[in-house]
């Protein structure tokens, strides 16, 4: 790998490390209104979230030090307000599949780079957020299939 090589991965691995610093903290105020809002397992499933979100700050940050550069948390993460549980899921599912769009192309940007670790770390990243993808779907079609009242009603 080169000096320039390192250089363009570790500005990407900070550009992610950002994005999993503002889905940890997104997961964790949605939790925190469903919970205002009665809705107490959705919350918990909010909080795993958040939970799987940091293991990526974690990957993230280690790989950053790895390469002898400065992982950022300092950055101020703008945070999306929510009004609803709809709200929430649609707000969750544009941040997760913008994780995936993001993490394709520096997936590619890796290999160009031929650094071949952070490339298996971003790929491991990917699948989880697809998985929350996927999840997220799923809720979205239940809430189509059986209404708002009988999604929330099935969470209680
Ligand atoms: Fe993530
Ligand atoms: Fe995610």
């Amino acid at each position: 790998m080169s000096v320039e090589g390192t250089e363009k991965v570790s500005k990407l691995l900070n550009k992610a490390l950002k994005m999993e610093l503002t889905a940890v903290k997104q997961y964790l105020y949605n939790a925190a209104l469903l919970r205002d809002w009665g809705f107490d397992n959705l919350a918990k499933i909010e909080v795993k979230e958040a939970y799987e979100e940091l293991e990526h700050v974690n990957k993230f940050s280690d790989r950053i030090l790895f390469l002898n550069k400065n992982p950022k948390f300092d950055g101020p993460e703008r945070i999306k307000k929510v009004n609803s549980v709809e709200d929430i899921i649609k707000c969750n599912l544009s941040m997760e599949l913008d994780a995936v769009k993001t993490y394709k192309t520096f997936i590619k940007a890796c290999l160009d780079s031929k650094d071949y670790g952070s490339y298996k770390i971003f790929l491991d990243v990917l699948i989880d957020e697809e998985s929350h993808v996927e999840h997220l779907m799923k809720q979205k079609n239940l809430i189509k299939t059986v209404g708002i009242e009988g999604f929330l009603h099935a969470q209680e």
